[in-house]
Parts: structure tokens; sequence; C-alpha cells
């Protein structure tokens, strides 16, 4: 079976497995497991952050850092499509009591025009409570449902700088900074300058098993460590699985630019079949979303024939690449795909 549903699903290779087994660990809710405290020193290094925390998932990443940037009642600024507001599962509203203001974005990103209308002024003649108090403002880089996009720098300084204008926190969701930077040549470093909190995870394209991190400066990830443990995340020996990130960080940043070549192989192969459109310019990194009439029967008939995707949409399929998919797999899944399409 081609897997190409997720970077989700990439298992642990050997190496991994074996700096896993071999990890000293301690108790983590006590910060006694050395190789938790290695790897948040390491991934605070790389982010250019004063602290970082290791947590198990990305979800609970943003989400601590939800709770940590607003007060119930507040307003959080998101692009519709984040990960935040279409697979969290209403946490912002549940753990943190605010709302979502959403920006129909393109390819992911909005513009600093889009932010500042959407952040209400109030009128000097209206009583300025009246207003949903906008305390942050959360982005994704690179951006999942937008087809692993990437902000352009220049525009993230531009927006952030204008959240900064409206007093309003700034957290990026970067679960993909990892190809955002093999991509872009930005270092993590320079995207996380622009941010209050960034999230960071291990369990994608780096093919560690479980966890991400909160990045940012110490008071804030002090204050993070409250909510990590109120929301269930003290994980006690966590050292077993921070050692397969650690493993990760150091050995599979580089080659997550093959994912990016097998990615555009894919998108330029699939667009040649009669059926399929495929926005080439929105393939930047590991993920390729493209249009057919009938996804539901497409990704079926690919499954039968040893091809996994998911049905994203209406009329789109996602084909995410990873380490799980080599560059000999990448053609035979753009044949499945024709195959399939031939017999629509
Ligand atoms: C952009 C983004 N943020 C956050 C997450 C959540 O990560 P986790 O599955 O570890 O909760 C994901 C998961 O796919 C994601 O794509």
């Amino acid at each position: 079976m081609i897997d190409l549903r997720s970077d989700t699903i990439t298992k642990p290779t050997d190496g991994m497995r074996r700096a896993m087994a071999n990890a000293l660990v301690g108790d983590d809710v006590y910060h006694d497991d050395p190789t938790v405290n290695a790897l948040e020193e390491h991934v605070a290094r790389l982010l250019g952050t004063e602290a970082a925390m290791y947590v198990p998932t990305g979800t609970m990443s943003n989400q601590v850092a939800i709770r940590v940037h607003t007060q119930p009642g507040d307003s959080v600024v998101i692009e519709a499509l984040g990960h935040i507001g279409n697979h969290e599962l209403g946490g912002a509203a549940h753990h943190s009591g605010v709302t979502l203001n959403r920006i129909q974005g393109t390819l992911g990103t909005f513009t600093t025009d889009q932010l500042v209308d959407v952040v209400p002024v109030p009128h000097p003649a209206m009583p300025s409570h009246l207003y949903d108090p906008h305390t942050l403002v959360c982005l994704e880089n690179t951006h999942n449902l937008a087809g692993g996009t990437i902000w352009p720098i220049d525009q993230l300084r531009d927006v952030t700088q204008t959240a900064v204008d409206l007093g309003m926190a700034r957290h990026l969701d970067g679960a993909r900074i990892w190809n955002a930077t093999a991509a872009s040549g930005v270092g993590p470093n320079e995207y996380a300058a622009l941010f209050d909190t960034v999230s960071v995870c291990f369990s994608k394209g780096l093919g560690a098993p479980v966890g991400s991190a909160l990045c940012g400066p110490a008071d804030t990830i002090s204050e993070a460590r409250r909510f990590k443990q109120m929301f269930g995340g003290g994980f006690r020996q966590a050292g077993i699985i921070a050692a397969g990130a650690l493993y990760a960080l150091n050995n599979n940043r580089e080659r997550l630019v093959e994912d990016h070549v097998n990615a555009q192989t894919f998108a330029h192969g699939v667009a040649e079949i009669e059926g399929v459109t495929v926005n080439l310019d929105a393939v930047q990194t590991n993920i390729v979303n493209f249009s057919v009439r009938d996804p539901g029967r497409i990704v079926d008939a690919c499954l039968t024939d040893g091809l996994a995707m998911l049905v994203n949409g209406p009329q789109e399929i996602r084909a995410v690449f990873s380490m799980e998919a080599d560059a000999a797999d990448t053609k035979k899944a753009i044949a499945i795909v024709a195959e399939a399409l031939r017999a629509d």
C-alpha cells in the first residue's frame, strides 16, 4: 500500500527506535526527564526562543497557547481553513471560552487590510466594552488545508506587525514549520521571531511517533506548563518518546526536500491526466490537493489498487508525501490515479 493520506502516518525507523529504547528517562512532571529537557533546550535553540515545552500533540500545543494568550469572551482571528478552527473540535471555545473570527484567505494567508477589517474599532459614540476584544491572531505555516502553502516572509512580517499595532498577541501553528523552512530557506528562528508563541510538531514529516512543542518567552512557557498539566498533558517518563523527537530533529529535517520533490512530480503527473485539475502554484511543499468530478469514487478505486489518499472536499483529493513514499511509489501513484480516472 502506498499511503499518501497524511505525513502523520510515518513510522519510526530502526535508528529512531534504538534511540528511543536507550533514552534516559525521569518524571517529566517534576522536570526530571533528561531527554525531555534536552529536547526542550534543543527546540528552543532552533527556534531562537527562551523556552520550549514538550506536549503530547499539536492540538494540545495550540490549545494551551490560546489559553495562555486570551481571557474568556475574547475573539481569536484565524484564517478560515486553519487547523485550530476546523480540526480541533471547538477546543478554543471549550478550553478558553473564546470565539473564532475567521478570515477568508488566499492559499492559507491573508493581508494586513483583511486583519484590520475584522478587528472592530469602536466609534467614540459607542462604549468600547460592547465590542469583542480581539486579543490573539493565530497563523499557520505551512498551511495544511490550503495544501502545504507557505506564508511569504514579507507578508508575515506585515501581518504580525499589524497585529502588534492592534494590541494582539501572535501565535504560529508551525506544525510543519520544518517543511516551510526546507522549501523557503527561511530559518525557523526567523519565522519564530515574528510571534509570541510557536507550536511545532515532530510527529508529521519528521517521522517521530509522538509529540509537539510550544516555544516562546520563559514566562509565557512557565504559564503554559500550568495549562499543559490542567489539560492532562503531564506525561511522566516521556523521554522515551522525546528521544524519537530529538532523533527526528537531528536526522530527518534535511530529507524533507525529497518529499517536496515527490509532491512536485506527483502534481505535474496528475495534472496531465484528463479530468484532473491542479493548482500547481499551490504545491509548495509536501501536500498536493487536486480536483476531480467524483473524489469519493476515485479515492475508493485507488485504494483498491493500493494507493491511499483522502477526500478533502466536494471535489478535492489530498495526497501528502512523506518518508513512507519514495520516488518509485510516486510514479506508481500517478499511474494508479490515471487508471482510476480512465475507468471513471
Ligand atoms: C497544521 C496542523 N496543526 C496542528 C495539528 C495537530 O497535531 P496533532 O495531530 O499532533 O494534534 C495538525 C495535525 O495534522 C496540523 O496539520
